[in-house]
């Protein structure tokens, strides 16, 4: 039965060894381990193997693929000598990790043969292949039917629970087709041309005659040389007319090529300025220019950037948040971000090199990441590049694993936000478990409602510093943390949780609604982090959103604030490490809270529990991930709650249909809202009963495009500014922001 297993069977993912003496050995073990599995109420195995002689891993789970790792001659001695020694412990251990094992070579007593072994239980349906679409429709409704019903049995015996995720950096090979096939006209963003000329020799050299065009920064709207454009960043009428031009000139590109070697130096503000131009703002207008074209062909948006040393490069990074929304609203587009590390003494790679990379990147055939990573590695003295990708991938804190709560009674913590809904609920918990000194800092005055919170404050024991400042504004910044050092003389935790949004899709954003949302999420954290850099604080926790890391309908600029978040928050773990900073930095990418400023309707919550599985998340619970997180030793923390099953599907569905050019469901809970938002505002004759159609309608829209589909419900503008309009609506907190 082993030998069939090993020798007659693919080998899954999900892996599991049991070593056993007997049949009787194999069936005790066996059933150990999935008790263990259900005592542990975990998905079984999910948790380190802790049976003696059963070993169990996923390889899409494990950091490194232990496979590459022995690669090579010695690996394969190593192997073979294992194999020879019947060692299976390390066999196992081995396996589990993803290293391929020839089975044939094991050393037995015996020689096995294979024998017939029981097939999976199949459900005996029929599912004739036809072609046409109404079939291919019926198909994808059984489908879902089926689906629902699987996923409804075991909800029903599901509770909403707590859920940890993370961003893993996942070691993968690149897959490029043998065939170059033709990649159409190519527009390049660049501030240099020296890529651009290369990438060009290098298609004359291969006999290709894909056009590029190259489009620089400039003051005004003018073509310099054939097929080299400069264009004001700053003026999105430039994009207007630079597309207006490719197309006389049937020069329309069919790939976005956004290339951006220079590091930026986040303390200053003015390459901060410069950075967002030439790279968020440049590709939101660009995109919204070709979006207006109604130009219906497949559009794949690559963007390049250069990393120093072991630093990322959060403004460029955090376009992965961007691109994921650009995607979501627009199925026909691909978009990804690859990050390239500079050598070690921070020299750019050489060009022909690069240019090979960039277009390994273009030509892959799957799509599928949007978030990738080269690292340089040394193997027998010389230099190699290692690709990554980016996963979300769940876990379980393991209490012996967490280090104490950087908490302490009396202590000084700033929160910017300080007065709006999660705000107030963390000042409350600090009042009242630590009897904290609190710097509350928001722009607004504080209304009549928050001064009553205050004195309820001031009752636990705290005490209290409002400050009203714009935290975007450095002259504010410095003097929130001037007044609560003059106030408390030191200052022991920070946490930054001020935001807005302003929620609309890419095609009707306005660049000023942009500048609102990234103001707090870029400038104030840069900001907060400088003007704190001399304090010794015992942890800088960011208030991020998931939206920052799976995309959100109508949330572009959200979205990729709370990426910068996510990724500053990397960036400043370096500088920790490096002694720069003091007090450990964790990025939470929260969903929806039950009690924060964000409020939807009981409708849109039902939709959105029923469509993604995630549900509001109660404060308590809310409280209990802040302490997790805070104790783990991740820089970012991601907090999904509701039912485990359907998030998990959501996801995987989310991670392996982006290339596939068909629109998955709002899978993330600020993508939901926005969903469940965008889904009242259609008329009635638009929605079902039931809501099974809502996202095959909404999918249908999407895949059509933004303009046409949309209107072909009522009108891409009325439903865009519907959802504005009710953003606008419900929640004093909203309204205080004017979302
Ligand atoms: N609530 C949720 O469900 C949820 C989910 C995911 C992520 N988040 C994140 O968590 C944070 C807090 O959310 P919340 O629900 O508490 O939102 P909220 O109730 O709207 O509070 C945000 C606060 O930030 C302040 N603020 C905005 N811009 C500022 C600036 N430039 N300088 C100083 N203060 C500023 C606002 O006050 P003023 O307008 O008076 O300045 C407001 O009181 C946000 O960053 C949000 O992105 C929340």
């Amino acid at each position: 039965m082993a030998y069939t297993s090993q020798a007659g069977r693919t080998p899954m993912n999900a892996r599991l060894v049991v070593i056993a003496s007997s049949v009787e050995d194999l069936r005790d073990k066996l059933n150990q381990w999935i008790t263990l599995g259900k005592n542990k109420d975990i998905h079984p195995g999910a948790g380190p193997a802790e049976l003696n002689d059963v070993f169990y891993g996923n390889i899409r789970e494990v950091q490194y693929n232990a496979g590459d790792l022995i690669e090579g001659p010695a690996g394969k001695a190593f192997l073979a000598d294992l194999l020879a020694n019947n060692d299976l412990e390390k066999l196992a251990r081995l396996w589990i990790l993803g290293v391929e094992i020839d089975w044939s070579l094991l050393r037995r007593d015996t020689v096995p043969r294979k024998i017939s072994l029981p097939t999976y239980p199949f459900a005996k349906e029929r599912y004739w292949v036809r072609t046409d679409q109404q079939a291919l429709a019926s198909r994808a409704v059984q489908k879902n039917v089926l689906d629902t019903r699987r996923v409804t049995a075991r909800e029903r015996t599901e509770e909403k629970r707590k859920t940890y995720y993370a961003s893993q950096w996942t070691l993968r090979s690149i897959a490029v087709p043998k065939e170059k096939p033709a990649v159409g006209p190519m527009l390049m963003l660049d501030v240099s041309d020296e890529l651009f000329l290369t990438m060009k020799e290098q298609l004359q050299n291969a006999s290709c005659s894909d056009p590029i065009v190259l489009v620089k920064p400039g003051k005004s709207f003018q073509e310099i040389g054939p097929n080299i454009y400069i264009i004001d960043p700053e003026r999105e009428e430039h994009f207007h007319e630079l597309i207006q031009n490719l197309k006389g000139k049937a020069l329309l590109p069919r790939v976005i090529l956004h290339h951006c070697s220079e590091v930026c130096n986040l303390e200053v503000k003015e390459q901060v300025t410069q950075h967002l131009n030439n790279g968020v703002y440049e590709l939101f207008y660009l995109s919204k220019a070709l979006m207006k074209e109604k130009q219906q062909v497949p559009l794949r948006f690559l963007s390049v950037l250069s990393s120093h040393s072991e630093g990322t490069t959060p403004l460029g990074t955090a376009l992965g948040g961007f691109f994921k929304t650009l995607t979501l609203e627009n199925p026909r587009y691909l978009a990804k971000v690859v990050d390239v590390q500079s050598g070690s003494g921070n020299e750019e790679m050489p060009l022909s090199e690069k240019a090979n990379l960039v277009w390994e990147e273009i030509y892959e055939e799957d799509w599928t990441a949007q978030e990738i990573r080269y690292r340089n590695y040394m193997d027998e003295g010389k230099q190699g590049q290692a690709r990554y990708i980016s996963q979300l991938v769940s876990h379980t804190p393991v209490e012996r694993e967490l280090s104490a709560l950087p908490l302490k009674q009396n202590n000084v913590y700033l929160i910017t936000g300080g007065l709006g809904g999660l705000g107030l609920i963390f000042a409350e918990y600090l009042a009242k478990k630590f009897q904290s000194k609190l710097v509350l800092v928001g722009r607004s005055v504080p209304g009549v409602k928050q001064e009553e919170k205050l004195r309820q404050l001031k009752g636990h024991g705290a005490e209290i510093l409002v400050v009203q400042a714009d935290i975007s504004k450095w002259e504010d910044t410095e003097r929130v943390v001037r007044e609560a050092r003059a106030r408390f003389s030191e200052i022991n935790g920070v946490i930054h949780a001020a935001g807005v949004n302003r929620d609309s899709f890419i095609f009707n954003k306005t660049s000023e609604e942009m500048k609102a949302v990234l103001a707090s999420k870029i400038y104030g954290t840069i900001n907060l982090d400088v003007a704190t850099g001399e304090e010794k604080l015992d942890f800088f926790v960011l208030f991020s959103s998931i939206a920052g890391v799976m995309g959100n309908l109508g949330q572009s600029d959200y979205a990729y604030g709370n990426h910068f978040l996510d990724s500053f928050a990397e960036t400043r773990e370096t500088l920790r490490k490096a002694e720069k900073r003091s007090g450990r930095t964790v990025s939470i990418d929260w969903p929806l809270w039950d009690e924060g400023g964000m409020r939807i309707s009981k409708d849109d919550i039902a939709l959105l529990e029923k469509q993604v599985g995630l549900s509001p998340l109660p404060t308590q619970d809310g409280i209990q991930y802040w302490e997790d997180f805070l104790r783990s030793n991740g820089a970012q923390g991601i907090a999904l709650y509701g039912t485990p099953s359907k998030i998990a599907a959501s996801i995987a569905q989310k991670q392996v249909v982006a290339h596939k050019n068909v629109a998955a469901p709002a899978a993330s809970i600020d993508a939901a809202v926005l969903f469940a938002r965008q889904v009242s505002c259609w008329p009635d004759q638009c929605r079902s009963r039931s809501g099974r159609a809502l996202p095959l309608l909404l999918s249908r829209c999407l895949q059509e495009g933004p303009t046409e589909s949309l209107e072909g419900c009522r009108s891409s503008r009325r439903i865009a500014d519907g959802a504005r309009l009710r953003s606008e609506s419900p929640s004093p907190a909203l309204r205080a922001e004017g979302r």
